[in-house]
């Protein structure tokens, strides 16, 4: 029997789970920080980084606790080593290589985005080759997955991501962050309804583009004396009404945008029996509906994580870690903390 501790910090969330291929998940503890986030209006990387040292030995060690189990028992920890913010990582890096030497355990380095490819696969047999859309506030992505293995990037965002938008329009209208759930609520509360018929870019493309999108709102709310540039001051806070139908307008968008790719993706790979959703736009029941629909209507299977496989968390981490050490040869510098990217996803 194997065990696998998961340990994910690459942004702001601290979590960790414990995974059992027999057995499956066996515990999955996250601490979001984005309540101390949300004055900010989005992750500042110091005091994402700081809240993960505060947190990270009571969260594995919840994990651990919530799984019945105890580090002696763990046989391999798998932890995010790429892509992410370099202080974030550096935490759950460091944390993972010393309990790992103390303990002598096998370490195994995950990347971040693997974790979201295959989270879906957690709960569901994906039939291989499915196409895999990630869509979070770091990144936003369309992969041909053929196998635990082998994936294949098709075409990702060449500026925001699509969370990115959200979280950017959202702010741009004094929401608290993260803007998804909040542009959700509001979207529905106005039927889900198109008003404003913002740009879907770029339809001949697998590749996303969401800045433009943003410019495009910011551009319509001045038209209608809703924001005032000069001070960056939205100015009709108590318009309800324009907030409905900017949030509905806005997420009718970007759900549009995503059931294009998928469609040229479908002419593209016609051999694909499925298509996962996946990352945190993926709590999204709105666009989870309307790809659904689509894929029902193109023959296709169609699956997305329960929320708390979604957004960031540590049982993606140690399902793939899990595989990834059972199945192939780790490089050796796999946590090299060189190999960090100065990015963030
Ligand atoms: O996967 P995640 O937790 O973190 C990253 O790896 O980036 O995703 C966070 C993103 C945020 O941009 C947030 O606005 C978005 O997911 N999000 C949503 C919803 N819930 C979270 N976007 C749309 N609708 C939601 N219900
Ligand atoms: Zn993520």
């Amino acid at each position: 029997m194997t065990k696998v501790l998961g340990i994910e910090s690459s942004c702001d969330e601290t979590a960790a789970a414990v995974y059992d291929p027999k057995e499956g998940i066996l515990s999955n503890v996250i601490f979001s920080s984005i309540e101390l986030q949300s004055p900010f209006g989005g992750v500042v990387p110091e005091l994402a980084s700081r809240t993960h040292l505060e947190k990270i030995r009571f969260i594995v060690d919840s994990a651990l606790k919530n799984a019945n189990t105890n580090l002696d028992k763990i046989d391999i920890i798998a932890v995010t080593n790429k892509p992410g913010l370099p202080g974030s990582l550096l935490v759950g890096l460091s944390f993972a290589k010393a309990i790992a030497w103390s303990k002598k355990k096998r370490l195994i380095g995950v990347n971040h985005l693997e974790g979201h490819i295959y989270s879906a696969c957690i709960e569901h047999k994906i039939p291989f080759p499915f196409i895999c859309l990630t869509a979070s506030g770091g990144h936003t992505a369309i992969y041909y997955v053929e196998s635990y293995d082998n994936y294949q990037l098709l075409g990702h965002t060449l500026d925001d991501a699509a969370g990115e938008a959200f979280d950017k329009i959202s702010k741009l209208m004094h929401f608290p962050y993260p803007g998804g759930p909040i542009i959700e609520k509001l979207a529905s509360e106005a039927n889900f309804q198109d008003f404003m018929h913002y740009p879907r870019s770029m339809p001949h493309s697998l590749d996303f583009s969401f800045s433009g999108l943003k410019t495009a709102v910011l551009y319509d709310l001045i038209n209608r004396s809703a924001y005032d540039l000069k001070n960056k001051v939205f100015t009709r806070e108590k318009d309800i009404h324009l907030k409905q139908q900017v949030s509905s307008s806005l997420l009718v968008c970007i759900a549009d945008i995503f059931k294009q790719k998928l469609t040229l993706a479908f002419k593209q790979y016609k051999n694909i029996q499925a298509v996962a959703f996946v990352g945190g736009v993926a709590c999204n029941k709105y666009i989870k509906h309307k790809l659904h629909e689509l894929c029902l209507k193109n023959n296709k299977l169609f699956f997305s994580p329960s929320p708390q496989y979604c957004t960031d968390n540590g049982a993606m981490i140690a399902f793939i870690g899990c595989h990834q050490s059972l199945n192939k040869e780790i490089p050796a510098d796999s946590c090299d903390l060189l190999n960090l990217r100065l990015d963030i996803d």
